[in-house]
């Protein structure tokens, strides 16, 4: 790839890669297929830096920016998707900290979730609001010094397992999307029940639950930003989250070409390889060139948000192009892989179920292209 990243990038990805092939990709297959989640990777991740790269070291991240963290997780969804999203919410749930956090809530709830001490969990969806989180009802009501948040929020990725929920409510009745709120909640406050994990078609070593909040007490302390901000807060998380996305899809777009280039070099039928067939090799130079447009968008997405320009834009096409583009490579790579390919002898079936929600969660395509085209026809 000729996209110039630093000497220091470029050391990160090689590292990352080393430890992807000798710690993840081994047992990637029978985690999904076990449906168990790594923790034992995640600590060894942690030691490596990767849950808080773009925090700041005196938060206790690794502060190596937006291309080197999309750089990582790229190279960690090439071997597993659901390690990969365990990481991209982790880190996207220190973003709003990040943006609107006094120094004193920084200071206090950034160090866990920076060191990987613990996870973080981004709480927003709710069962009556996916795509238009600005009619979500979880209530939150102010008594005194605290507020009393009450409601049910659905597909919490780490929901399980965090230790912090950024968590958006509402704090009027009227108002719609500028009556929402966002708070910063762990996870053992009283009231806050964890619901059983979601039965996916993929991502089985992630987790996904439900939350129930029941008279859940938080303390104007843990509000983040003034009331009524929290569905900015949300959107310019999900920026960023979107970068993390693009990266996922990027890193199983990758894995998917490997794959397919290995079987059709090893695979004969009629006499020879499937690799010497133009139906397959044009199969593989398609999703070598989509790979690499989707690689160039995420990476000039992740750099503009280095510059700390605006980048809602560029990191809805580098979502919107990835996660299609991991969705067609995934289809390719099974395709080439015949009927094998449908087993789970192979990595592609997983691939293939690991590729779908990408263009679903942080906004599925058709929201993307709302963020698109409302960008490209303002003014
Ligand atoms: N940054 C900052 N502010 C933003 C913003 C952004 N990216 N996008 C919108 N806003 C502001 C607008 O400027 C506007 O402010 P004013 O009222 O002051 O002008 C306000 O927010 C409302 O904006 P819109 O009217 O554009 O909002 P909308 O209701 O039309 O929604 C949307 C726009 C893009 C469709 C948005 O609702 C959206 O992104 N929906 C998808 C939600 C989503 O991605 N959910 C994912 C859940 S989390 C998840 O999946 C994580 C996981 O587990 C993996």
């Amino acid at each position: 790839m000729a996209w110039p990243i630093t000497d220091e990038q470029r050391m990160i990805q090689l590292m990352v890669r080393e430890f992807t092939r000798k710690e993840i990709e081994p047992v990637a297959a029978e985690n999904d297929r076990q449906g168990r989640f790594p923790a034992g990777i995640l600590e060894k991740m942690a030691e490596l830096g990767l849950m808080g790269m773009m925090v700041p070291a005196q938060y206790g991240g690794a502060e190596v920016g937006a291309v080197s963290y999309s750089l990582a997780l790229q190279e960690i969804a090439s071997a597993c998707a659901s390690t990969a999203v365990i990481m991209s919410v982790t880190n996207l749930s220190c973003e709003p900290l990040l943006q609107y956090g006094s120094e004193e809530q920084k200071s206090h709830w950034l160090p866990p979730l920076a060191s990987g001490e613990g996870l973080g969990a981004f709480a927003l969806t709710e069962p009556e609001a996916g795509s238009d989180p600005g009619s979500l009802r979880t209530l939150a009501v102010k008594a005194g010094d605290s507020y009393r948040i009450n409601g049910s929020k659905v597909f919490i990725t780490n929901g399980a397992h965090a230790i912090t929920f950024v968590l958006v409510a509402r704090t009027s009745q009227e108002g719609g999307k500028k009556a929402l709120s966002a708070f910063l909640m762990p996870r053992t406050t009283p009231g806050l029940e964890i619901g059983p994990e979601e039965e996916k078609m993929g991502l089985h070593a992630s987790s996904t639950v439900p939350l129930t909040l029941e008279e859940c007490s938080v303390s104007l302390e843990q509000r983040l930003g003034q009331e009524g901000d929290g569905f900015k807060i949300a959107m310019t998380a999900l920026d960023g989250g979107r970068i993390g996305i693009a990266s996922q899809a990027t890193g199983i777009g990758q894995a998917c070409l490997d794959e397919s280039v290995r079987y059709s070099k090893e695979r004969k039928q009629f006499g020879r390889f499937l690799a010497s067939n133009q139906a397959i090799a044009w199969m593989i130079a398609d999703m070598a060139t989509e790979l690499e447009a989707a690689r160039l968008l995420t990476l000039q997405a992740a750099y503009q948000k280095e510059l700390k320009q605006s980048f809602t834009r560029e990191a809805s096409i580098a979502k919107l192009y990835a996660s299609e583009m991991a969705n067609r490579a995934a289809y390719s790579a099974l395709q080439i892989h015949g009927g094998y390919g449908y087993t789970r002898h192979y990595k592609v079936e997983r691939l293939y179920r690991d590729a779908r929600v990408t263009t679903l969660y942080e906004g599925t395509s058709e929201v993307q292209r709302i963020v698109v085209s409302r960008e490209e026809l303002r003014g």
